[in-house]
């Protein structure tokens, strides 16, 4: 996996837990890597996993939830990276439905080495959004973070329903957005 969702995770854990802790992490997993990590390079998801597992075992949170918060927090740092510039799209729904054919496939185009998920929208016009999310990674918990990151950024309310999952054995997760107004109203 690409070095800035590696970056963007050692970011999160300093600010939140310490550089001690993030210290420990490194020390326990002892990666390849040694921790340190390039934005445009490949690196092991393994290690990103290892470090997730372990952090869930010491802090007592569950692995989901840490990587829902670890894609909500990572999605600032996606946006303001992005190869393509994402300012003139001005709605939640319009963002989550360009993840696929504009954004994530401007990144390959970019870094040919990148593995991107899938989402497919079938039926985008209802007011709902349904996603089918599938990946090898089975990051379905990091991508409704990143939705979560992306609702904030958009200042929307959101609902997200995960009906269907790849960790029960489906081959894909269907993520169900529902929204729910702007923050301020
Ligand atoms: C709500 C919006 C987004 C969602 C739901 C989403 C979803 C994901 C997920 C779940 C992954 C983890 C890999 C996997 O599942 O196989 C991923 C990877 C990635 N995404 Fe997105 N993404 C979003 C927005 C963005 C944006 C704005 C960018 C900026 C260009 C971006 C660039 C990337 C990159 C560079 C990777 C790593 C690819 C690699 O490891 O080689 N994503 N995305």
């Amino acid at each position: 996996m690409q070095g800035t969702i590696f970056t963007s995770f050692s970011d999160m854990v300093i600010e939140k837990m310490g550089m001690e802790c993030w210290n420990q992490l490194l020390n326990q997993t002892n990666p390849d890597s040694s921790g340190v990590y390039t934005a445009g390079a490949q690196y092991d998801d393994a290690e990103l996993l290892q470090m997730v597992t372990l952090l869930s075992q010491q802090s007592g949170i569950a692995i989901n939830d840490l990587l829902d918060a670890f894609g909500e927090h990572m999605f600032e740092k996606l946006y303001q990276n992005s190869p393509t510039d994402l300012s003139s799209i001005n709605s939640l729904k319009d963002f989550l439905l360009a993840i696929d054919t504009v954004i994530h496939s401007e990144v390959k185009r970019v870094y040919p080495d990148a593995y991107l998920p899938t989402f497919k929208y079938p039926s985008p016009d209802a007011n709902d959004l349904e996603m089918h999310y599938s990946s090898k990674r089975k990051l379905c918990f990091v991508a409704t973070g990143l939705i979560r990151g992306a609702a904030k950024k958009f200042s929307e309310k959101i609902q997200i329903d995960h009906p269907v999952c790849m960790h029960d054995g489906a081959d894909h997760c269907e993520l169900i957005i529902q929204f729910q107004g702007k923050i301020d109203e």
